[in-house]
């Protein structure tokens, strides 16, 4: 028979990695929570016509990476490529946006049947925000504040770079597109085949062409800059100023575009040099006409959404996984004998609820004192609790410290979590 494998592309998480997560969710769900955002959550599975209204037709995403598939009622439906498009719909339906401001968060799997490789998946998770009814420049610098604090949390904040872009507004980009066109245009042969196609699709897209015989001949492409309005200057200036006084270190890069088509103003991906390829852990930016675009009243939205394994990468990268991660449990709690059993439940009970924070681990099932020892040793737990009908006797428990320094103690149950924890 076969043997069944997981579909090429998504993988299945567990031990330190799925502890890794863990720790990686509790953290954003802890900042997000600070800042007031509420969760939304939205399905995995939309109708198609939602991604290629909000994403674009001509993107890589909807041309290519989608999967798509008909219901037996014969509606056509997609798993989500990204979580922005689901929130507006959501947001719009419920109606939850017109006139009012929303901060949502949401996280979760997305799909893409991109090529997999380290770091690109074709299930992978994002964890995403999204504001909606604010202008105003200082809510990009909020979003980006709090991814800023997510990385330090994490101890990768030496390993990333934020890349700021602005893409003015649609009028401004029309203008710098068709000057951008007969530019290409002018020097189309030399360009590579993705560049020459995107130049009648999607010319914007060409500016970020990973080939580098392209980025040479772009040099004297027009600048987006050039075409901006007083607004849209003063917008991006308010937002570089309010990241500086966040204390917030950026890298201005005008060939930064991103490759879904929402976006005007402010976008922005944090980056590192430690991934290879896929060096883009978050990404985000403005997107003040996606909600009018897809039914609702005019609204604006910003947001953004990092990459769940990128992140995780990066940790182990940069070796910064929380030592604890590495064991099964921190305590490790066993009885001796039988008649010691019903009690070191019982106290297992009372040391979860005093140091909730603890990882507690009862031993189960028979064996000789010296098995139980190896499986208390291979637990990686810093501390054994041992009772035995001696303790029983005098009620007291012992205490023998696993790694490291630390005498065994015998100690009084009345208060060994005091003296142990
Ligand atoms: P995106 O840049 O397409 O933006 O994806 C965001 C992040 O998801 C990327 O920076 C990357 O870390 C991760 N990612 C994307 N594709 C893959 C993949 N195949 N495998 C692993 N990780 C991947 C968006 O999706 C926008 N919705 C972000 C946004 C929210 N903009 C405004 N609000």
């Amino acid at each position: 028979m076969k043997t069944l494998k997981a579909v090429r592309g998504m993988y299945d998480s567990y031990g330190l990695d799925s502890r890794l997560w863990g720790r990686l969710e509790q953290a954003y769900r802890q900042i997000m929570h600070r800042h007031a955002y509420d969760r939304l959550r939205s399905p995995i599975v939309e109708p198609v016509s939602l991604f290629a209204r909000a994403i674009g037709e001509v993107t890589d995403v909807v041309e290519k990476e989608m999967y798509v598939f008909e219901d037996r009622g014969g509606e056509k439906l997609a798993l989500r490529p990204e979580g922005t498009a689901g929130v507006v719909r959501a947001g719009i339906e419920q109606g939850l946006l017109y006139n009012q401001i929303q901060k949502f968060w949401y996280a979760g799997p997305m799909y893409r049947y991109e090529r997999p490789q380290k770091g690109r998946n074709r299930q992978f998770h994002q964890m995403g925000a999204e504001v909606f009814g604010l202008n105003g420049p200082d809510v990009d610098v909020e979003l980006i504040e709090m991814t800023a604090e997510l990385w330090r949390e994490l101890g990768i904040d030496q390993g990333v770079t934020l890349q700021l872009n602005t893409l003015g507004q649609s009028d401004e980009r029309q203008a710098f597109r068709g000057q951008l066109v007969e530019f290409l245009n002018a020097i189309r042969e030399q360009l590579d085949e993705d560049s020459q196609r995107r130049i009648d699709t999607n010319p914007l897209r060409v500016l970020d062409s990973k080939d580098p015989n392209t980025q040479a001949l772009l040099a004297g492409a027009p600048r987006l800059s050039q075409f901006l309005g007083a607004e849209s200057q003063a917008h991006f200036e308010h937002l570089q100023a309010g990241l500086t006084d966040a204390g917030i270190a950026f890298e201005l890069n005008e060939r930064l575009v991103r490759g879904l088509d929402y976006y005007n103003r402010t976008v922005f991906e944090w980056v590192t040099p430690h991934l290879g390829a896929q060096g883009t852990i978050c990404g985000g930016g403005r997107y003040d006409g996606l909600v009018e675009q897809l039914g609702g009243k005019a609204t604006p939205g910003v947001g953004f959404a990092l990459g769940v394994e990128r992140v995780l990468l990066l940790i182990e990268a940069l070796e910064q996984i929380p030592a604890d991660l590495g064991r099964d449990a921190d305590v490790y709690m066993m009885a001796a004998s039988e008649s010691a059993e019903p009690r070191i439940r019982q106290m297992a009970r009372t040391l979860r609820q005093q140091r909730p924070g603890l990882r507690v681990a009862v031993h189960h099932g028979a064996g000789s004192f010296k098995a139980r020892m190896k499986k208390a040793d291979r637990s990686g737990a810093e501390m054994l609790v041992l009772l035995g009908d001696d303790e029983l006797d005098q009620n007291t428990v012992t205490l023998k410290p696993m790694r490291g320094q630390g005498e065994q103690m015998t100690v009084s149950q009345d208060n060994w979590i005091e003296t142990g924890f």
